[in-house]
């Protein structure tokens, strides 16, 4: 799985891309994935993720994309205009890329958070390989983690709260 970031503080705009090689969709499903009420979940009969997502974008006068194809995976993008008054914050994205490997330690999951010609990136796989035996869910090592994106992100930012725009 791959996450990718890209800011633009001077056009205002920010993309979210997210893709996986999983099952994948046909065109039909791809095409009913941003409608709440379509889940091919068991436990619950509304799906909120993809509508949610496509909501925030278009909030901001932005767009959302969704490609798939059917057993090779899928990529879902949305563009945002950040200036926008109904665009959300971006929020604690350490808390999240920790939770989504928490969570999936078994899947590799590469993140990259570009922001002003500066790139950030965490590879699970890298982090697999130094660990060896180690799980990559072990509480240390899940701090560890949200630390280093954390520091990766102040980085990247640095500086641009101080610009004038
Ligand atoms: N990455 C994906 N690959 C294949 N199918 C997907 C993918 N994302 C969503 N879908 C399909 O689209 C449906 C709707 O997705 P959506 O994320 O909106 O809701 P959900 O995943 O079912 O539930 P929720 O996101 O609320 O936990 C899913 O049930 C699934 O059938
Ligand atoms: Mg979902």
């Amino acid at each position: 799985m791959k996450i990718f970031i890209r800011e633009s503080p001077k056009e205002g705009r920010l993309w979210v891309s997210v893709r996986d090689n999983g099952r994948g969709m046909d065109e039909n499903e791809a095409a009913k994935a941003a409608d709440p009420f379509y889940t091919t979940r068991i436990t619950r009969k509304v799906g909120l993720g993809i509508p949610l997502f496509k909501a925030s974008a278009e909030a901001t006068d932005g767009s959302f994309e969704i490609r798939s194809k059917k057993g090779e995976g899928t990529e879902i993008a949305a563009m945002f205009h950040t200036s926008h008054i109904d665009c959300l914050p971006l929020g604690k994205i350490e808390d999240s890329i920790a939770a989504l490997i928490f969570m999936n330690p078994e899947m590799d999951i590469e993140y990259i958070h570009e922001c002003c010609s500066n790139r950030f990136k965490l590879d699970t796989r890298e982090i697999k390989k130094v660990l060896g035996d180690v799980s990559i869910s072990l509480p240390e090592v899940v701090d560890w983690i949200k630390e280093y994106v954390r520091n990766g992100l102040d980085e990247l930012n640095g500086g641009v709260g101080n610009e004038i725009s």
